[in-house]
């Protein structure tokens, strides 16, 4: 299988990628998430592997499986998944943060919580996975996707800057649980680019001839 993929650009680079939601417990059986199919991450993980890296994917709850020869690592919630993404972040030289990751957590409670009781939640802010690791970069490659339902290229330049990323995908959100992704690459030159509608896959491909240049 391997050798149909000539293009082995990406040989010596690890990529660490995360994808899907992330996923915030209520109460033993309720929780808050996001609406992510996990599929664009999953496809930036084939796709580098396809072209030779060492690729880690680190995931929240998806229905998707895992893709061949990636270390896949899975997660439940922001904090799981910080801890996971800090772990392996000293030794890569690129990461993809596709998942979508929860903002905000509900006080847990223990038993479930009866429809009589309590009509209201209260929320806490989870740590900012990206924001963590543009402050603590080195030498790594940071790439964030900005999902905006409205000022889809101002309100991603800003995330652009305020993480301190090199690249950002700004997303727009008619693409979520499709196989299909229209989206805007901004580099924090203030350069951008505008592709068509394509598939994810052909979206994680094209990701990857860009982000190498950069490598
Ligand atoms: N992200 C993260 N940690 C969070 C929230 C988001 O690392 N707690 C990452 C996402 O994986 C994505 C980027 O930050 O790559 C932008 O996520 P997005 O939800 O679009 O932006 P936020 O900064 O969370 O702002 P808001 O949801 O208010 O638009
Ligand atoms: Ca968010």
């Amino acid at each position: 299988i391997e050798s149909l993929f000539s293009k082995k650009d990406l040989t010596g680079y690890k990529v660490l990628i995360t994808a899907g939601p992330t996923q915030e417990a209520i109460d033993p059986i309720r929780f808050l998430t996001n609406r992510s199919s996990g599929r664009m991450g999953f496809a930036l993980a084939k796709t580098a592997y396809q072209r030779g890296a060492m690729v880690t994917l680190i995931s929240g709850p998806t229905s998707l499986k895992p893709p061949y020869g990636v270390n896949f690592l899975s997660v439940t919630t922001t904090q799981d998944m910080l801890e996971a993404v800090l772990r392996h972040f000293p030794s890569v030289d690129v990461v993809v943060m596709a998942a979508a990751v929860m903002d905000f957590k509900p006080l847990y409670y223990p038993h479930k919580i009866k429809k009589r009781e309590k009509l209201s939640l209260s929320l806490e802010k989870t740590p900012d996975i990206l924001t963590i690791l543009g402050k603590e970069k080195k030498h790594q490659y940071l790439v964030g996707f900005a999902a905006e339902t409205q000022n889809l290229l101002p309100e991603a330049m800003k995330k652009l800057k305020s993480k301190n990323l090199d690249l950002i995908v700004a997303n727009d959100v008619s693409g979520f649980e499709a196989t299909t992704n229209k989206i805007v690459l901004i580099y924090k030159n203030g350069a951008y680019e505008k592709w068509p509608l394509m598939s994810k896959e052909d979206v994680a491909w094209r990701l990857w001839d860009r982000i190498k240049t950069f490598l």
